[in-house]
């Protein structure tokens, strides 16, 4: 701290940056009393109940190229993906209308798919035995729409969310982990384990505003660490825009206009027949700084930082949530609320 109060005044006033209060891991207020079961639950209850269109995200716009066909798996429905010639990109059954080879391991020829058993080719359209999922490339990501499996009304796009004009200075990160889509979402309709969860990037986190009726929106107020000593203060707002995704978005505050969309995609149930889930968040840098402009050109080097950032999170909220999804399919959920403690023995 002595180092921070020999900076001069004037670099202060033009830097995002503000010194961080020391505070105790162990000291700080607790947040259990705030974090009601309840009203998360109901938050995700209202989440759930928005229309999806039937729209997955798969991938990254920049993962699906002309070069090598894209695989994966999305509620147990193989996918491949790639893009033709023009840089149009398509969608449809994973596996060779022929003999059901894995198009994944296709070769792209001539903007078609080349099956590597027998030579087959697809192009996109449909053809009696094999027929293309409807897909979209919103820029930034990629999506598949699955009408047999979403089974709500079929939309002709995502439902997306309202984004920087300027999108080009983002990253995308994909994890999988051992649990449903709804964990991921109640992961985060519950901000206020930001600050014991993950202190290494939160601190003096504020929950100003909880969902009323029928509504999921959360605002805090929260400082990003960047050093141990230092952070960027913000105001930033939490929605769930369809039952899948939930956006954060900086209100007030540096970068004011970034968002981070998680979307939960379900991937499958895995050989124990627990269900696994791909979690694709994109992260959209924006700023009204002079100098945001220069951003897109430190790409190479940026983007690797924010991935890092991202990753680090995650590693943490894919144990809560899988810890979530194995309480509740073990059956065994037992929430400590300071109304709701159960009383286990005579002793308590
Ligand atoms: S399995 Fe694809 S061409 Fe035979
Ligand atoms: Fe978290």
């Amino acid at each position: 701290m002595k180092a921070i109060r020999a900076i001069p005044a004037h670099w202060w006033k033009t830097s995002p940056l503000r010194p961080i209060a020391p505070q105790v891991w162990s000291e700080q207020r607790p947040t259990y009393g705030q974090a009601r079961p309840q009203l998360i639950e109901a938050a995700l209850r209202s989440a759930s109940q928005r229309p999806s269109g039937n729209w997955f995200v798969l991938a990254a716009s920049r993962d699906i190229t002309a070069k090598r066909p894209f695989g994966t798996t999305v509620a147990g429905v193989e996918i491949v993906a790639w893009r033709d010639t023009r840089g149009l990109l398509h969608a449809g059954p994973g596996a060779c209308p022929h003999l059901g080879a894995d198009l994944a391991t296709a070769r792209v020829h001539d903007g078609a798919l080349l099956c590597r058993w027998h030579g087959l080719r697809i192009d996109g359209r449909c053809t009696p035995r094999w027929a293309p999922f409807p897909a979209h490339d919103d820029g930034v990501l990629t999506w598949v729409r699955l009408d047999t499996i979403g089974r709500e009304q079929p939309t002709d796009t995502p439902i997306l969310t309202a984004r920087p004009a300027d999108t080009r200075v983002h990253a995308v990160i994909t994890l999988t982990g051992i649990c449903e889509p709804a964990d991921i979402i109640a992961n985060r309709l519950d901000p206020w384990h930001g600050s014991w969860f993950h202190p290494y990037s939160f601190a003096h986190l504020d929950v100003t505003r909880t969902p009323r009726q029928d509504d999921d929106r959360f605002l805090v107020t929260v400082t990003f660490r960047v050093t141990r000593h230092l952070g960027v203060p913000v105001e930033a707002e939490f929605t769930c825009p369809d039952p899948r995704t939930i956006v954060m978005r900086i209100l007030s505050g540096e970068g004011a206009g970034s968002i981070v969309e998680t979307h939960a995609t379900p991937a499958g149930i895995d050989g124990d027949g627990r269900a696994r889930t791909t979690v694709v968040e994109a992260i959209i840098a924006d700023s009204a700084r002079p100098g945001f402009r220069h951003a897109p050109r430190t790409l190479p080097l940026l983007r690797p930082l924010m991935r890092r950032a991202a990753q680090r999170l995650w590693r943490d909220d894919f144990s809560y949530a899988e810890r979530r999804y194995h309480l509740r399919t073990q059956g065994n959920r037992t929430p400590v609320h300071p109304n709701r403690t159960p009383r286990t023995n005579e002793v308590c």
